[in-house]
Parts: C-alpha cells; sequence; structure tokens
C-alpha cells in the first residue's frame, strides 16, 4: 500500500499572544500496511494532525509525504488516497441520501466502477463492512451508531484509499458496540493491506489494534515505538499515567477476546 511520512509537522493557530501551536514539530512514519496508534488526552493535537494528513489542514511548518511525495504535490493528485473517518458519523453522511445513493456518488466520482459496475462495487463495500445489501436502502437515520459508523467506514474505503485515518471513530459508540467496529477495523486492515492511523485516548484500544504507537502530549509526541514496547516500557510520565488506567490483564490480555467489555475512562 502506502507509506505515510510526517516531517516535522507544525500547526499553529491564531497569532502572537493568542497563537496556540496545536500540532508542535511532530515527526511519525507509518511504514506501509501498518497501523500506527495514536493515544493522547484531550487537547493534545491528535485531530489537528489527522486533518492536516488528510489534507485538511494546511501545516505551518514541516510536510507530510505519502510515498515520498508531498501531499501539496498537486501534480500527483493525492486526494482520495487518504480517507479519514471521524468520531460522529452524522457529520459525514448525508440524512437525506440513502446509504447506495451515498456509497454510490463516491463510487462514481472515484470512477472506479463503469456504469454496470456500480451497484456491484455498492454490494462490495457493504459487505467490506459487514452489512447487508439491504442496508443500501436505508437512511442514516434508520440505522443504529454502530451501523452508522460501518457506512462511513464503507463511505471512506469506496474512495480507494491507501491510507486510512480513524480518529475515535468507537468514542462515540456503545461499550457493546465498540469492539465489533475495532475488530472490523482489524479485518479491513487484513483484507485491504490499508496503511492505518488510529486515533483514540484509550490505550486499551490501540493496543489491540496498532503495530506501534505513538503518545502525543501538548502538541508533541512524547513516545513512541512498537506497541509492546510503549506499553511494557513506557519512558514518559504521561505514558505511565495512561497504562495506569488500563484495565488489568486478566480482565483484558487475552487478544483473542475483545478489546472492549467495559467503557473507557
Ligand atoms: N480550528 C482551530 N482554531 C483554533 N484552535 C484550534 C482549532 N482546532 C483545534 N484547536 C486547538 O488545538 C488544540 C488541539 O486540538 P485537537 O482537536 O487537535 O485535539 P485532540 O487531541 O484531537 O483532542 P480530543 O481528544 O478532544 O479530540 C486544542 O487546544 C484546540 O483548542
Ligand atoms: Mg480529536
Amino acid at each position: 500500500m502506502s507509506t505515510l511520512d510526517i516531517e516535522t509537522a507544525t500547526v499553529a493557530f491564531g497569532r502572537n499572544r493568542d497563537a496556540v501551536t496545536a500540532v508542535d514539530d511532530v515527526s511519525l512514519s507509518v511504514p506501509s500496511g501498518t497501523v500506527l496508534g495514536l493515544v493522547g488526552e484531550s487537547g493534545s493535537g491528535k485531530s489537528t494532525l489527522a486533518r492536516a494528513v488528510a489534507g485538511l489542514q494546511p501545516l505551518t511548518g514541516g510536510r507530510i509525504l505519502v510515498d515520498g511525495i508531498d501531499i501539496r504535490d498537486r501534480a500527483h493528485r493525492h486526494g482520495r488516497k487518504v480517507q479519514m473517518v471521524f468520531q460522529d458519523p452524522y457529520t459525514s453522511l448525508n440524512p437525506r441520501m440513502n446509504v447506495g445513493a451515498s456509497l454510490a456518488e463516491v463510487v462514481r466520482a472515484n470512477g472506479s466502477a463503469g456504469p454496470a459496475g456500480v451497484d456491484h462495487a455498492v454490494a462490495a463495500l457493504l459487505d467490506n463492512v459487514r452489512l447487508s445489501t439491504a442496508t443500501a436502502a436505508k437512511y442514516p437515520g434508520q440505522l443504529s451508531g454502530g451501523m452508522r459508523q460501518r457506512v462511513a467506514v464503507a463511505r471512506a474505503l469506496a474512495a480507494r484509499p491507501r491510507i486510512l485515518i480513524a480518529d475515535e471513530i468507537t468514542s462515540a459508540l456503545d461499550a457493546s458496540v465498540q469492539s465489533a467496529v475495532l475488530n472490523l477495523v482489524r479485518d479491513i486492515h487484513r483484507e485491504l493491506g490499508l496503511t492505518i492511523l488510529f486515533i483514540s485516548h484509550n490505550l486499551a484500544v490501540v493496543r489491540y489494534l496498532a503495530d506501534a504507537t505513538a503518545v502525543m502530549y501538548r502538541g508533541r509526541i512524547v513516545e513512541q515505538g512498537p506497541s509492546h514496547d510503549v506499553i511494557t516500557a513506557p519512558r514518559h510520565d504521561y505514558t505511565r499515567r495512561l497504562i495506569g488506567s488500563l484495565p488489568t490483564p486478566g480482565e483484558f490480555g487475552d487478544p483473542s477476546r475483545s478489546p472492549v467489555t467495559h467503557p473507557g475512562p
């Protein structure tokens, strides 16, 4: 798939005294086909960084490369290579469009299927996110939160991205649904081999999915490495505090079990 490199990225809002450096000199590398988990408390800059990677937020400094090419390089038409799924699926789905039409819109815009192939592509996308073909006729308001989030994931996949950013995609869901959506992300990663930036304030969730974990604190990456190392030998005080709030291994430690049986802190 694609490698993502974030090089000394900085995003500042406002000017002078009111300036907030939301992302402060961040460098991260996500090798092709791997999952990087990004954790950090509220306001640490995770979403701002994610939006920058998705091309939705200009950088004040530094650069972001996909397969070695700056995302600002228009000649390469990065556009749809990076897709983002947000916490609240309501913001990404048009309530007046049924699921089938909403997916077909992206399939057509992407030119990835001929006229005869659109229905087929929509059915395949629904299958990717484990929704029945009957879901195509439903409107977002008729779906549960978990199903809506599956549709949002399908819509991102419809653009055939190489890099998927998931920004707190389970945070607004009931605990019982969270693990199903996490398992879906894991399955999609296995099936499609996407490079994934998975953002959560919940280290337990990140541990479940991510090959590597980065910890963000006040705009900076204070720790990064293989998830196992970060969790078993944290170097930063903030990471230790995050680990302190993890459920005990007996409750949670078996990776074959679902990661979220209780709501996170
Ligand atoms: N458009 C904006 N204008 C001004 N400040 C902003 C803007 N967007 C974010 N910020 C500020 O940047 C900082 C980082 O915000 P961000 O949303 O990236 O954090 P986060 O880690 O995603 O938090 P959360 O876990 O609550 O989602 C915060 O101080 C926030 O107030
Ligand atoms: Mg956020």
